[in-house]
């Protein structure tokens, strides 16, 4: 077999590049291949795409950016002002007003320097020995070595031989084991790193009152809770983050995705300020950082992206797509062709009685894009889907379970 040049992120490396799809255009909720045929993104892309594709604003945005000042890096002493006005605007909507941004590209970035700064704030505290992080099953943090130590799908963390140190995993829906981690490793526990609602791994809400619990359980152990908003920011979940979705605010957030609907690859970390103050002595040098932190032209991106999530409402429009979404499937599962379905704001997933695999692959073929995870088909459209877009991924969804095994 003659192989292609291009090696897929999680793909079969021998899958040859002729059987993949091509994707050449999209427009709002629509993608178009070289075939000419349309599909409908059910999960806009990869859980990012809150504004719908290839709106002009952004492109406008960027190319003006790009004919001021296209690149420079943020190192000391230099910094620029769509980076400073992105990191402004995203404070302001978190629940950590009084922070800082951190910026990078990817949610693996964002996640890695996340891991990096809890540990750090311990150090700076005169406690060298928090150096635990515990997770949660089921959890995705991204495939940097931190968040590739730190996720909850064992197949993903196998095969790269030893992984970071000193993380701790605990089953996603017990508090109670929870607490008994805490209670054995609490004066070495530097964080716990959990998804508001986790993603990749399934679509799991919180159990009720388990961020809560979270939260007071680092609280009395002395650790500081991270929450990975890569999916759950800007709007995905009904809220501007999942903290405030559930009403638990943590002392770092991680962001990526919908911060630019994925237009540009812009990631970060908010700091809070209780963490921020760690680092601010004059004497201290935070020695982190990536190329492309503060690129000027993703930022950009960021600032216009956040207006129209703004100025259209979107943040309130992902409950109005999750009510319909939840409609279509409570639909699907009166009529027994699913088990159950579970989500929260615009990401929702259908609980199937075997594996999603070919059930995906039917709805593809028949023009929707869905994610299949185990018995689950994930979906996280754009949140300027219209009903009748969402009424196509459920017919679609209720024609693919009659016809397929
Ligand atoms: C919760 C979460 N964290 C981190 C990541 C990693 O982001 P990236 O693929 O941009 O590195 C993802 C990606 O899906 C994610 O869902």
């Amino acid at each position: 077999m003659a192989h292609h040049a291009l090696l897929h992120p999680f793909c079969f490396a021998a899958k040859p590049e002729s059987e993949m799809i091509k994707v050449v255009r999209a427009e709002g909720s629509t993608l178009y291949d070289d075939q000419g045929r349309s599909y409908i993104d059910g999960l806009a892309s990869l859980w990012y795409c809150q504004i719908g594709h290839s709106r002009p604003e952004i492109a406008d945005a960027v190319a003006a950016q790009m004919r001021e000042l296209a690149t420079y890096h943020i190192f000391d002493p230099f910094t620029n002002e769509p980076a400073a006005r992105a990191a402004e605007m995203i404070v302001e909507r978190s629940p950590l007003v009084d922070g800082r941004v951190f910026l990078g590209c990817s949610g693996s970035e964002a996640v890695d320097t996340a891991l990096k700064l809890a540990r750090l704030h311990a150090q700076r505290n005169g406690e060298p020995q928090r150096q635990i992080v515990i997770t949660r099953s089921s959890g995705y943090h991204g495939t940097n070595f931190g968040g590739t130590s730190a996720q909850g799908i064992a197949l993903n963390r196998e095969g790269w031989g030893e992984l970071v140190p000193h993380f701790v995993e605990v089953p996603h829906d017990d508090i109670e084991a929870l607490a008994t981690v805490f209670a054995q490793h609490g004066e070495q526990v530097a964080a716990m790193i959990t998804e508001p609602v986790q993603g990749a791994g399934g679509v799991f809400p919180p159990p009720e009152g388990y961020l809560q619990g979270a939260r007071r359980l680092c609280d009395s152990h002395g650790a500081l809770l991270i929450f990975d908003e890569v999916i759950c920011g800007f709007g995905r979940t009904g809220e501007w983050f999942g903290a405030q979705k559930f009403s638990v605010t943590p002392d770092l957030m991680t962001f990526a995705k919908g911060a630019t609907s994925g237009y540009q690859p812009l990631s970060g970390v908010i700091v809070s300020r209780r963490v921020c103050e760690t680092f601010e002595e004059p004497e201290f040098m935070l020695r982190t950082g990536y190329t492309y932190s503060g690129h000027p032209t993703t930022a950009a991106a960021a600032v216009k992206n956040i207006e129209i999530i703004s100025e259209e409402g979107l943040v309130d429009r992902a409950n109005h797509v999750g009510a319909k979404l939840s409609e279509g499937l409570e639909a699907l599962a009166a009529d027994g062709l699913i088990e159950s379905h579970r989500g929260t704001g615009a990401v929702r997933a259908a609980v199937l009685d075997r594996p999603a695999m070919n059930v995906r692959d039917e709805m593809l073929q028949r023009g929707v894009i869905v994610r299949p995870i185990n018995n689950a088909l994930a979906m996280s459209p754009p949140l300027v889907i219209t009903d009748d877009e969402i009424g196509r991924i459920i017919d679609t969804m209720e024609q693919a379970l009659r016809t397929t095994p």
